[in-house]
């Protein structure tokens, strides 16, 4: 059973090192969070995941990593300094502000008071100088999605690649907004990454490409645990449809706080590379730059058979990787009775995305013979690359595994005396099961591979 509240999941990441207010100490900074010692690992792990699902076991996609301070003139001609706002209503009695379109009833939710101003639109992207002087004139904006870089890129990655559509294009990295009003811990916040993938296609193909996609990546969701059932696909209606968009997909989880948006998965038509285009040919005329650039150096492709140029359109699943956090770390809580009365709680993430392999646990602490073979045991294992494999010279067992069950840590190796006195066998211990078996030394590493498989 998934947790049941979200205090539970945001008192467990905190007590465990997953996730932190930022600047917590001078009273934290709203809508922004820092990942802790395990959160770092499984945000790496989640989006290692994703990576290898989109770009290594696929031959048609290519990897990009761009700047996150972007020229205006990118959001300019995407539409997103006219159009990526947000409804914004002042309560005119306590002075809180409000995005409209999350208020149930024309009523302040902080105060009560119904005199509120008419709603007007809020510009969601940060802005920031750029060089010594600060004036205004020369200013960047912090990307509010990756997927932008990805389109202004689109002539470098077919030139130095040689790609034809079909072929997409796998960024993750960092977006900006300036919510109105972020909440919820991780689910909205000014500050936070994403997995965009633009999949170009040739017209036409695009609305089976799209359906196609909505199911790849329902399927990946759930191969990260995140249970297919409690996840609610949401076809957006055409009125609630961004600027960019011909039909989108959300998928819908059931966060602990409601029914809400995991991943967008949207037919951006040829809206953002024909833009971009027109975009070029205004620059050129009115700057005269590049007076000598063809239809080749427009954002469009050329057909192999026909030789006619054409922008391609883009199929664009988007994924939260602060979302997807949270819905793998809500699947894997639950609260356990033991037969004894006494009660657990476990962490089940996937194996991949523990943040920890394995724990190699002493049951003497401070015993020469056992700590060395414990560093033994530890270092071979970490050399398999699996990721972080632990050894804790705590030499309290109960307590270790009560915390690596609670952390999602998917076995625990304990060596003891028998191990170094008697037959070099340890304790591996399953987080799931609490099943113990003796496992040779010798055959550790395979028995270790298997379980990550
Ligand atoms: N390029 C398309 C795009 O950015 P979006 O639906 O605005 O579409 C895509 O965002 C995904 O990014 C969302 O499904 C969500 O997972 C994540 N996301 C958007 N805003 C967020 C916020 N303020 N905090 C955390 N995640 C956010």
């Amino acid at each position: 059973m998934p947790a049941s509240s979200m205090e539970e999941l945001v008192s467990l990441c905190k007590r465990r090192g997953f996730i932190f207010q930022s600047s917590d100490i001078y009273g934290g900074l709203q809508g922004m969070y820092d990942y802790g010692p395990l959160g770092v690992e499984l945000k790496n792990n989640l989006k290692a995941a994703w990576w290898r699902a989109m770009v290594y076991e696929r031959d048609d996609v290519e990897g990009l990593d761009a700047a996150i301070l972007t020229n205006p003139l990118t959001l300019k001609y995407s539409g997103h300094e006219d159009t990526f706002t947000d409804p914004l209503v002042d309560c005119r009695n306590c002075k809180a502000r409000h995005r409209a379109d999350h208020l149930t009833e024309p009523k302040c939710p902080n105060c009560g008071s119904t005199d509120l101003t008419d709603p007007r639109p809020f510009n969601l992207m940060f802005r920031t100088n750029v060089g010594p002087v600060s004036d205004g004139s020369h200013f960047a904006y912090l990307r509010p999605e990756t997927a932008q870089a990805i389109f202004t890129n689109f002539k470098n990655v077919v030139d130095s690649t040689a790609r034809r559509p079909p072929f997409g294009i796998a960024q993750i990295g960092k977006a900006f907004r300036n919510e109105i009003t972020p909440r919820n811990f991780i689910f909205r916040v000014r500050e936070f990454e994403q997995m965009e993938l633009e999949f170009f296609v040739r017209p036409g193909t695009d609305e089976e490409w799209h359906d196609q996609w909505v199911e790849e990546r329902l399927q990946w969701w759930e191969a990260q645990g995140v249970s297919r059932n409690r996840i609610e696909l949401y076809r957006v209606p055409e009125d609630e449809l961004s600027h960019y968009s011909k039909a989108t997909v959300d998928l819908m989880y059931h966060f602990p706080h409601g029914v809400e948006e995991l991943e967008g998965i949207a037919n951006r038509t040829d809206f953002d590379l024909g833009s971009h285009t027109k975009a070029q040919d205004e620059y050129d005329i009115a700057a005269k730059v590049m007076p000598n650039r063809d239809s080749n150096a427009k954002l469009a492709v050329q057909d192999p058979d026909t030789k006619a140029w054409y922008v391609p359109y883009v199929i664009e699943p988007s994924a939260g990787v602060d979302r997807g956090v949270l819905a793998v770390l809500n699947e894997g809580y639950r609260v356990e009775t033991l037969d004894n009365g006494s009660e657990r709680t476990v962490m089940a993430l996937k194996p991949h995305l523990a943040p920890i392999k394995a724990a190699v646990v002493p049951l003497k602490r401070n015993h020469d013979g056992i700590v060395q073979k414990c560093r033994d045991i530890k270092q071979s294992l970490q050399s398999l690359g699996l990721g972080r494999i632990l050894y804790e010279n705590t030499g309290n067992i109960g307590k270790a595994y009560r915390r690596h069950d609670e952390v999602g840590t998917p076995v625990c190796i304990t060596v003891d005396f028998q191990t170094i006195e008697e037959d070099d066998t340890v304790t591996v211990r399953d987080r799931d099961t609490m099943a113990q078996q003796r496992v040779p030394v010798a055959e550790l590493a395979d028995y270790v591979k298997e379980y990550f498989r």
